[in-house]
């Protein structure tokens, strides 16, 4: 489809022979995919209900809902979130792919995305047929009014968290506009130094959630990429727009996915030694990258290391290669990334003291 950019991680694939080729074997963390295993207690939900025949409900359980509910405002305070403004979706990208479109954005509409950012916010702006701006600041917006501005706090791919007051002025703004701000809040339980916190948290919108959404996905959190599980919720009248289109497209989360996010929702054990992982890794990886010359930018929340070495990032991307190691070049995620690698925390133990080795051994 000539509209839509290439899709990015396709074109790493000599580098990707190339760091297979190392003799110990390739350290892929070019992808944010999860690697440890699914909790038991999720297994068994998924199980249980694996014999259902019928047509599972686009809207979700209400166990599900409720469960959403609590786990916002336990984890992450969230507060007026109402139980039927949860929209279960079949993992998170669908939705950004799809929201402008759902929302009915078209030519002549404004998506506004974050300067570095996940390429699937610029791929649902382009499927809509609507413009896209790349900007983390309200002034480079002039006088617009965008549709929709999306915002990603922490950051793929720099880590980067927005702090209560930026936030709040970006609501008060989108407000005197009437844009809708989404949020996706994927890695909002993933803060290393410091809180992120969530579109949905009263500091923020100040008791009113017209206007905004904020999007989670349980892939990161709970390791369900492979199920496919994420909500959005928010505004009870959007939510109830995205629910009338998507019980007529058959966007539906299957009933076994729906009952296993409902019990890891209610799982902060889970979350907390899934936590504990990622914060090891990070710190192993941290160190070695700083200690082989890297500077490590931003990142103190999320799944990535954001990282330079002061040089164009296909260099950077192609030395680690030799190394065996496979990360993300900056560029996939905007034109101000050209000099920054992005590198993931999603490998075993095992494969993350392997790359750190290789890096302390030069
Ligand atoms: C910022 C961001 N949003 C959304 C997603 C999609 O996640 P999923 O579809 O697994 O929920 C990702 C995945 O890496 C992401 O980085």
């Amino acid at each position: 489809m000539n509209r839509l950019p290439d899709f990015p991680w396709d074109s790493l694939a000599g580098q990707k022979e190339l760091a297979a080729a190392h003799p110990d074997g390739i350290v892929d963390l070019s992808v944010g995919t999860p690697v440890d295993p699914v909790p038991e207690s999720i297994r068994a939900a998924l199980a249980s209900v694996s014999g259902v025949p019928g047509y599972p409900a686009t809207h979700g359980t209400p166990a599900l809902r409720s469960a959403a509910v609590a786990a916002l405002r336990r984890r992450h305070g969230a507060e007026g979130v109402e139980p039927d403004a949860v929209l279960p979706t079949i993992g998170s990208k669908e939705l950004v792919a799809w929201l402008p479109t759902l929302l009915g954005a078209g030519p002549g509409d404004l998506v506004v995305i974050p300067e570095l950012a996940y390429p699937t916010y610029e791929v649902g702006a382009l499927l809509a047929g609507a413009s896209v701006l790349r900007a983390d600041g309200l002034t480079a917006l002039g006088p617009q009014r965008p549709r929709v501005l999306w915002l990603n706090s922490p950051s793929n791919p720099t880590g980067r968290v927005l702090g209560v007051e930026h936030l709040r002025k970006v609501v008060e703004w989108a407000r005197e506009r009437g844009t809708i701000v989404v949020s996706d809040e994927c890695y909002l339980a993933l803060g290393w130094e410091g809180e992120p916190v969530s579109l949905l948290h009263p500091s923020v919108h100040g008791g009113r959630l017209d206007g905004l959404l904020a999007v989670h996905s349980l892939s990161k959190s709970a390791n369900l990429a492979g199920y496919r599980a994420g909500f959005v919720t928010g505004d009870p009248a959007l939510v109830a727009d995205l629910l009338a289109v998507r019980k007529h497209a058959g966007m539906i989360v299957p009933r076994p996915v729906q009952e296993a996010m409902t019990v890891a929702l209610g799982d902060d054990e889970a979350l907390r030694e899934q936590r504990e992982r990622y914060a090891a890794r990070r710190a192993v990886l941290r160190k070695a990258l700083q200690d082989s010359g890297f500077r490590i930018d931003h990142s103190e929340a999320g799944l990535y290391l954001w990282a330079t070495r002061d040089e164009d990032a296909a260099v950077t991307v192609d030395w680690l290669a030799r190394h065996g190691i496979l990360v993300a070049p900056g560029s996939f995620y905007g034109p101000a990334g050209g000099r920054h690698v992005r590198i993931a925390l999603t490998a075993t133990d095992e494969r993350v003291d392997a790359a750190a080795a290789r890096l302390s051994a030069l």
